[in-house]
């Protein structure tokens, strides 16, 4: 009797127990049906007879919804009284979409929400302080949307909070005395003004820019009414005044030359015609896209752009070496030879500046000035008689080097159709013709087998700078890939630190890159010829929507074929196979963990059976 009393009791439990988790799915169900209902733009397309938890961008845990990715979808409009009623939600993001309005006030119901990401909309009025007191909230980002007045004084009651973005948007007022940890805080192109509070003074300068602060980083606040002389502090001020602009200026200018340099990083000069009498030396020497790359040049500016000056002054040193072929059978040439070969500037990269050399009797090279070269000559040598061994073809040939104390030089063979990064984000509008699927899968498969070959060396040879602006194409489209194996001779420092979007998440040393993040880095590379998306794209920020993790978003709650680049699906069936068979070998290189993803060979093996599929072929398959 007591034991069927208590199991019947158990029974009546679990099924309570059982019907609250019901209930309260069902109630996360109906908030999302409301949002759904209540917002406008593009349709959210959710199968309503299918569990919500099985809904793209909905995320469950325990039978509840913890996350609701819903990113980059095209929903516009004032978001709906909804979301509060998701009382287990840790995760919320909308970014990129078009949702306008002041943030809903059922927010303040979501208790345990740790990330908020709602940047790039046009989202307006007040800040709502309630944010500020959602206890678990780690990271806030609002950039870039129409949020205005003050920022809330209650900042410091979210105690957890690392992240708190609010750049682009029309804040006004002072910035509040954060007294916080944060790791990152951005207040950029705001109507901020007063002094930066004490505790930020270490974050970098870019955090405060274009509003009207002062104080540490930026320039010292003017001590206007508070000295005891008027006379004295009103010159102190105007002095400060000048300062701030002044200062100003400089960082505008800062700011200017970087954008700049970062814009010709990667993409082939497209002014060529004014260049090409120019020999290497008066290349590197013009100011035309920073000068700072090569510290040499700095010592250039008082003498003539001849060679017979290099030649007289360091002719000693020059001299007594020349260049080391590898092959002749592209024309032999020495040193002299080469730097008065007319020159003209291809790009930037991370290892150098990469310069086309036209000889007068026709040969054209390309030549990699290596900068921060931090091994010693005996062992770059060595290394480079490595390189100069391996060839195969869809690796650009290695010609010549030289070495000096001032001067690294490394010669290639020239591709004339430039890089797949300038090919694939270059100046649409001008004349270029767009990469057919064909192309792109041919692209893929011949980069795949350099990368393959290079692999199959030994286990310790990866590429280690794999990227589209290293993915060289010749006459015929056919990839060649450049760059390989320089990346362990090269100054760590010298790697740009801006976000890379093909490196590895676990790769903390770029000298030290392994066979499988050179896979993660093909698969970018993949996912970029597919989407026509550059990996680098600015939108790509702290919350980590990298290439990969946007295509994922994408793919998850639509159809595959939306992350295609509109070019490659214009002229082609619907849902081409194909390009999604592609699209899942992208996805499985960028797998987060490197034992998860295939190996190199693999990877060539799985695009061969694509490309012989859609009966496209590269100039070498077979
Ligand atoms: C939110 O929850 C409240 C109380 O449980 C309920 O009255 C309301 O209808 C719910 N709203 C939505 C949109 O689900
Ligand atoms: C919706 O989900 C139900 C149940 O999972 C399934 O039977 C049905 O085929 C789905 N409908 C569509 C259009 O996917
Ligand atoms: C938050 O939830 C409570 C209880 O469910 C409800 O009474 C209140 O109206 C909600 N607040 C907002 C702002 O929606
Ligand atoms: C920004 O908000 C203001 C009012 O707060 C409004 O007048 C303006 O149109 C909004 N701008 C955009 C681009 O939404
Ligand atoms: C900031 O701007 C407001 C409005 O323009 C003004 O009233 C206030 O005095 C300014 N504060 C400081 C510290 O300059
Ligand atoms: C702040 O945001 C601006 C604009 O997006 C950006 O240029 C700058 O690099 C950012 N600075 C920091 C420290 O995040």
């Amino acid at each position: 009797m007591t034991n069927k009393t208590s199991l019947g009791l158990s029974v009546f439990f679990f099924l309570l127990t059982l019907a609250a988790v019901t209930s309260d799915l069902e109630s996360d169900r109906r908030a999302l049906i409301a949002l759904r209902d209540g917002v406008h733009g593009r349709p959210l397309l959710w199968n309503l007879t299918a569990p919500p938890c099985t809904w793209g961008g909905v995320q469950c845990n325990a039978g509840r919804v913890t996350a609701l990715r819903l990113p980059g979808v095209g929903l516009s409009g004032p978001l709906p009284i909804a979301i509060g009623n998701l009382t287990k939600l840790e995760t919320l993001s909308f970014r990129f979409n078009a949702l306008t309005g002041p943030l809903p006030a059922d927010f303040a119901n979501l208790t345990l929400l740790r990330y908020l990401y709602l940047q790039g909309n046009a989202f307006s009025e007040e800040i709502p302080s309630f944010l500020f007191d959602l206890p678990n909230v780690i990271r806030i980002n609002l950039a870039q949307n129409n949020f205005s007045g003050q920022i809330p004084v209650n900042v410091n009651s979210a105690t957890r909070l690392a992240t708190l973005y609010l750049e682009d948007n029309q804040l006004t007022g002072p910035i509040p005395e954060i007294k916080l940890k944060l790791q990152q805080f951005n207040v950029s192109s705001n109507q901020l003004n007063g002094s930066i509070p004490d505790p930020l003074s270490g974050m970098p300068k870019t955090a405060f820019e274009g509003n009207s602060l002062c104080g540490k980083p930026l320039a010292a606040c003017a001590v206007a009414g508070k000295g005891t002389g008027k006379g004295k502090s009103h010159k102190l001020s105007a002095g400060a005044i000048a300062g701030i602009v002044i200062g100003g200026v400089v960082v505008l200018l800062l700011l200017l030359l970087f954008l700049f340099c970062d814009c010709c990083l990667c993409r082939k000069k497209k002014k060529q015609d004014n260049v090409e009498s120019r020999n290497i030396e008066a290349a590197a020497a013009a100011p035309v896209p920073s000068s700072a790359a090569v510290a040499k040049e700095t010592t250039v500016d008082n003498t003539p752009p001849a060679v017979a000056n290099g030649s007289s002054e360091n002719g000693a040193a020059k001299n007594s070496k020349d260049l080391t072929f590898f092959v002749k059978s592209f024309g032999v040439f020495d040193l002299d030879g080469l730097l008065k070969a007319s020159a003209e500037v291809l790009g930037k990269g991370a290892f150098g500046s990469s310069y086309k050399a036209s000889f007068e009797h026709g040969l054209v090279v390309a030549v990699k000035r290596l900068r921060d070269v931090v091994v010693p000559e005996k062992e770059f040598k060595e290394k480079l008689q490595v390189l100069g061994s391996i060839s195969h073809p869809n690796l650009v040939a290695l010609i010549a080097y030289y070495f000096s104390r001032d001067e690294k030089l490394v010669v290639f063979e020239y591709m004339s159709r430039g890089s797949l990064s300038a090919l694939l984000h270059g100046n649409k509008g001008s004349g270029r013709s767009p990469l057919s699927w064909e192309t792109r899968a041919g692209i893929a498969l011949g980069a795949a087998r350099a990368i393959s070959y290079l692999h199959s060396r030994d286990a310790t040879t990866s590429h280690g700078n794999i990227k589209s602006c290293n993915i060289l194409l010749s006459e015929s489209y056919e990839a060649k890939v450049s760059d390989y194996c320089l990346a362990p001779m090269i100054s760590p420092t010298s790697t740009p630190n801006r976000i890379d979007g093909y490196r590895a998440p676990e790769v903390t040393d770029a000298r030290r890159i392994s066979q499988k993040a050179d896979v993660y880095s093909f698969g970018v590379l993949i996912l970029e010829l597919l989407t026509g998306k550059s990996p680098t794209h600015q939108q790509l920020n702290e919350e980590g929507v990298d290439l990969p993790r946007w295509v994922s978003s994408i793919t998850e709650q639509q159809s595959p074929s939306d992350v295609f680049d509109p070019e490659l699906t214009r002229y082609q069936a619907e849902g081409n196979e194909n390009m999604i068979r592609l699209l899942k070998i992208g996805i499985s290189c960028t797998a987060q963990y490197p034992d998860s993803r295939p190996s190199m060979a693999e990877v060539t093996r799985l695009i061969e059976e694509v490309s012989r599929s859609s009966g496209s072929h590269s100039p070498l398959s077979g």
